[in-house]
């Protein structure tokens, strides 16, 4: 316990490189913005000047609003659905993602007046573009839309329909793609920057005509309220927004029409997968170390003479390692803050799932070590007068550790690649770093072939370093 508190003070100190969350609280000085990123050309990513951005009209308008405001706009990107709970629970101050004020969303937040209306299309590969003239074709079809938006709502209503509801619209045109899905349903401005050789429209129109977007504030929030329905006033009296739609699709449009290589991808965005190799080694190295810790305690339990210790060792290792690492991440992250208000940022949650689970691992192979040296070793260091501490230390554990020092090589070069897992809580891992390329290159594979390579040449190198030590601890054996 003492041991995880330092954990978690340790990480506390280490600046928080959240993918969400750079302020848990909105203070006075800034107003902060939730956004879903994805939807060109409303809000997206796009490299200026070699940096990642989120740009869009919407984004333009969050920015007069904080002029207007006086304060400082920091961006929070996260997935469509997740936006409600963030502006409820005071993450954020304000949506701005072109959301529609639907009277179900009225219920939980309020609306500021609408400023943008959009229609509905069906998105399909170019090939398949006769299959569907009216929406009736589309029954018992696979099709696609965005989790929690209302293009998940019109699916649904589709009899028959397979609806696969993702996070990111980018994944979405990926399934489509990848054939995963055969249509997928989509407001037109944000099509509009999907289509090209293999992507198009068909003529089949859903039932819901126009929808308009409209900014999110959290209930009761008045005073904010008419703030923002102040500067749409002024916008729209200014002819601003039509002008930042239009700017916006420009920025959109001219995307590189040519899919850079891998190499080319790697180049553009190697500052993406260095941030993402920093946190991953910090986040391996301070599991490992943990980790250690951890499986000696555990394996001085498992051998210990008293049978409660016994007991409580050989539990910690059943349970951990008979459950996946993923559902241990959940719990740590999720669970324990929503039960107990234990609230860890990603950082620690990864390093203590980490230290945790490589912990039952490391004490089985630390006890396999330990019980294989022969008796003998002990009892020949006793008869020249040893005691069983300095039997320990100066015979038998020696001998252990070279032993399985192979196998601890193992456990460190799995624990850099399990972290891994770490990015689905928002650590800003290599894998993370490879999704986050993805989005905003549109491209499959490449991202994550690079991703690849970065965890193997890791991996490889600290095998070699391992095989190197191994071969000097093994020196005293052919003598
Ligand atoms: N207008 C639709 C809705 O309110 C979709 C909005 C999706 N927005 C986004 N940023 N992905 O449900």
């Amino acid at each position: 316990m003492m041991l995880l508190t330092f954990v978690v003070l340790l990480t506390a100190a280490v600046p928080s490189a959240l993918a969400s969350g750079t302020t848990g609280t909105s203070d006075s000085k800034k107003l902060v913005l939730g956004t879903s990123a994805d939807f060109a050309p409303y809000e997206f990513h796009k490299v200026i000047n070699g940096k990642d951005e989120i740009v869009g009209f919407d984004i333009a308008i969050a920015k007069e609003i904080a002029a207007d405001l006086g304060v400082e706009l920091v961006i929070e990107d996260m997935g469509f659905d997740g936006l409600l709970p963030a502006l409820q629970s005071g993450r954020v101050d304000i949506v701005i993602s072109g959301m529609t004020p639907t009277e179900d969303r009225k219920k939980s937040i309020d609306f500021s007046d609408t400023y943008y209306k959009s229609k509905q299309v069906i998105m399909v590969r170019n090939e398949d573009k006769d299959k569907y003239p009216t929406m009736a074709e589309l029954e018992n079809e696979k099709i696609g839309a965005q989790k929690g938006s209302i293009q998940e709502t019109i699916g649904q209503k589709i009899p028959g329909v397979k609806l696969t509801s993702l996070d990111k619209i980018s994944d979405i045109v990926l399934q489509l793609q990848t054939k995963r899905i055969n249509a997928a349903i989509v407001e037109d401005t944000v099509a509009a920057g999907y289509l090209d050789d293999m992507i198009g429209l068909a003529p089949a129109v859903p039932d819901e005509e126009q929808v308009a977007a409209a900014i999110g504030i959290r209930k009761g929030n008045t005073e904010l309220l008419n703030a923002v329905n102040g500067t749409l006033e002024r916008l729209k009296s200014e002819n601003k927004i039509d002008q930042m739609v239009t700017e916006a699709s420009q920025l959109m449009a001219d995307r590189e029409v040519e899919s850079p290589n891998i190499f080319e991808v790697f180049w553009q965005y190697k500052s993406f997968y260095a941030t993402g190799v920093g946190y991953t080694l910090l986040l391996s190295a301070l599991g490992v170390i943990f980790g250690v810790i951890i499986g000696l305690i555990i394996c001085l339990f498992r051998m210990h003479d008293t049978a409660i210790l016994r007991w409580i060792g050989t539990a910690y290792v059943e349970v951990i390692r008979g459950t996946p690492m993923l559902v241990q991440l959940m719990i740590i992250y999720y669970g324990l803050a929503l039960t107990f208000g234990i609230t860890f940022s990603p950082l620690q949650a990864g390093i203590l799932t980490l230290s945790i689970n490589s912990g039952a691992y490391l004490a089985e192979i630390f006890r396999a070590g330990i019980q294989g040296v022969d008796r003998g070793q002990l009892e020949a260091a006793r008869s020249l007068g040893m005691g069983r501490a300095a039997a320990m230390r100066f015979i038998i554990l020696p001998q252990a550790f070279k032993a399985v020092l192979p196998a601890i090589g193992n456990e460190f070069v799995t624990i850099i690649k399990e972290s891994s897992i770490i990015s689905v809580i928002g650590m800003v891992d290599i894998m993370y770093q490879a999704s986050v390329v993805k989005n905003i290159t549109y491209q499959g594979m490449n991202p994550f072939l690079i991703a690849a390579a970065i965890y193997f040449v890791l991996t490889f190198i600290l095998s070699k370093l391992l095989g190197r030590l191994e071969r000097k601890l093994s020196a005293s054996d052919r003598r």
